[in-house]
């Protein structure tokens, strides 16, 4: 007979639990259904939601629904996103549970340089790096739409893009979020004819519910339809481009068009209390902060705590999570991004260690600045189609309307994208986010973002989510997901008061609704600097599907009201 020593019964008995574990798993999965049979789609635009469900049901999945809503955004959300800016989409393929980040971020013009927002005295010219041609780096949107409907769609771009191309010359409402916004930058759209045709039509803002039709766009995205990226990145309209930005001030060439590159990146992985996210790697900032600050928090279990000392440990990982942002991040083919250690439960563990239970600590390591605007643009929107493909996908063309210059004959503003950059070391950008040698400005760079398309696998549930918001992207996210660790679904994420730390400046801003006036005396207490806004932030979308029950369901954030979750 066979002897057995102690240590090989141990591994025997450890085999045969493992076995039966995997046994377990399986068994348990099995019994959920395998796809959820149902598609959700949640986006910031009615018109895009439904586009979305219109090329579904003609045969199309989460990627060709992905292409139609991205597109019809571009036409309806001029405010946030567009085919003059750019955007991460996050997949996830059923057949093969494949998940891979398409980056159709901006890159930088070739002739762009680290000090090129930088006035005689040193200090940053901020008007040149937000608004006008100078602040557009290459738009990536198109080129990932191609990508997307070439290697992931069912159906042709032409098909997906039909919708856009529809609204564009038919026509849309002006609904409340594009009326407040043309209000807010109607000064700086007048200062370019193009934009102001277009968005200022009788040469004033246009009343709620006048219809705004933007015909040249459309014919763009004909072009697009008809020959895919080069309709856009070479020939006429790409010289039609050039020559408008150049024109005005800009210092874009027909090389800087022809040269852009969609990447395609793997995601950041990280691991809480069962289940697995799967987020956005660099050039966003998001995954790599989400991942960290998970990390920090989970074994302390902050879903067992009270508000106050839950507040105070997710302020303390969000802190240490945008310091490294601040240090760390910046497009990997350009820095090397040391991304093992700021995701290791490691590093995290040697964070955490310095993190004390009933006190604040200071910020105190680099010059903190007090300046954060209100970031209310950007699009996110989260798909899952019948047969479980998903999509979280962040648009950008940066801040409202971008740099609101609009080239003549294209119907579309370009994104201010180059200020996501760090234009000075240290100096913050429209977000008060500072950044150093990582995220400084060279050629052909792209521009550090917070854009955090999120997914979350688990054996019962599977989730997406994300939301527009600047550097509060990461802490809203962040927050969501706790919120869905915590057992809630989309309509609870995209309700939940949000407050946010950046690191600098050293304070936490919170909505009105956040914390009690006891709660807020109790985090000072603790050290903590609290801002309560009068004003909400963010816009997220978001859908879940429980394997268990079947059921799909998708919310929309209540804080726009042109906001869409249907579940068909
Ligand atoms: O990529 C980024 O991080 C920014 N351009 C996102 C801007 C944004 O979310 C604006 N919304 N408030």
């Amino acid at each position: 007979m066979e002897e057995i020593s102690p240590i090989d019964g141990s591994r025997r008995g450890l085999k045969t639990t493992l076995y039966l574990l995997s046994l377990f798993v399986y068994c348990t999965q099995s019994l959920y259904a395998d796809h959820p049979g149902k598609a959700a789609i949640a986006s910031a635009h009615y018109l895009a939601t439904e586009a979305g469900h219109e090329v579904l049901a003609q045969g199309g999945n989460a990627f060709d629904a992905a292409v139609a809503v991205s597109s019809v955004l571009a036409v309806v959300e001029q405010t946030s996103s567009g085919i003059g800016g750019g955007a991460l989409w996050l997949l996830h393929r059923a057949s093969d549970n494949h998940e891979v980040m398409i980056d159709g971020r901006e890159m930088a013009p070739a002739a762009a340089h680290k000090d090129m927002y930088l006035n005689a005295d040193g200090s940053v010219n901020r008007d040149l790096a937000v608004n006008g041609p100078l602040a557009a780096a290459i738009p990536g949107e198109v080129a990932g739409l191609e990508h997307l409907a070439v290697n992931y769609g069912k159906l042709p771009l032409a098909q997906s893009l039909k919708p856009a191309i529809r609204i564009a010359r038919e026509g849309f409402p002006v609904y409340t979020k594009l009326f407040r916004m043309l209000e807010y930058k109607e000064k700086v759209i007048r200062r370019w004819p193009a934009a102001t045709k277009a968005f200022l039509p009788a040469g004033k803002v246009p009343e709620m519910g006048q219809i705004i039709s933007l015909p040249e766009l459309a014919d763009v995205l004909e072009k697009i339809a008809g020959e895919g990226r080069d309709g856009f990145y070479t020939g006429a309209v790409a010289q039609k481009l050039v020559a408008g930005v150049r024109a005005a001030g800009g210092i874009w060439s027909m090389e800087d068009l022809a040269g852009y590159v969609v990447k395609e990146r793997k995601p950041v992985r990280a691991h809480y209390a069962g289940y697995e996210l799967v987020t956005a790697p660099p050039p966003s900032s998001g995954g790599i902060a989400i991942a960290e600050m998970l990390n920090i928090l989970e074994p302390y279990h902050v879903e067992k705590l009270g508000k106050v000392q839950r507040t105070h440990l997710v302020v303390e990982a969000m802190r240490r999570a945008f310091r490294d942002r601040a240090l760390y991040l910046g497009d990997p083919d350009f820095y090397p991004v040391p991304q093992s250690m700021l995701i290791a439960p490691d590093y995290a563990a040697g964070l955490r260690a310095g993190i004390m239970f009933d006190k604040a600590t200071p910020s105190d390591m680099l010059p903190g600045r007090d300046n954060l605007p209100d970031g209310t643009d950007t699009s996110h929107f989260s798909i899952i189609d019948s047969a479980g493909n998903m999509v979280a996908a962040t648009l950008t063309v940066n801040t409202i309307f971008g740099s609101s210059f609009m080239v003549p004959g294209t119907g579309f503003v370009l994104n201010n994208e180059m200020d996501d950059f760090s234009a000075k070391p240290g100096e913050p950008n429209a977000y008060g986010l500072i950044g150093f040698t990582a995220n400084e400005i060279q050629p052909k760079k792209r521009p550090l973002s917070s854009m955090s398309p999120t997914l979350i696998l688990g054996a019962d549930k599977v989730a997406v989510l994300g939301t527009p918001g600047g550097s509060r992207i990461i802490s809203m996210v962040l927050l969501g997901v706790l919120d869905f660790m915590a057992g809630n679904g989309p309509q609870s994420w995209v309700k939940l008061p949000r407050y946010h730390h950046q690191f600098l400046p050293d304070r936490i801003s919170a909505e009105p609704d956040a914390f009690t006036a006891e709660e807020v005396l109790a985090l000072q207490a603790m050290g903590h600097s609290v801002e309560v806004r009068n004003r909400c932030w963010g816009n997220m979308h978001g859908v879940m599907w429980d394997r268990k029950t079947g059921e799909v369901t998708a919310a929309s954030d209540a804080r726009s009201d042109a906001g869409r979750a249907i579940v068909r």
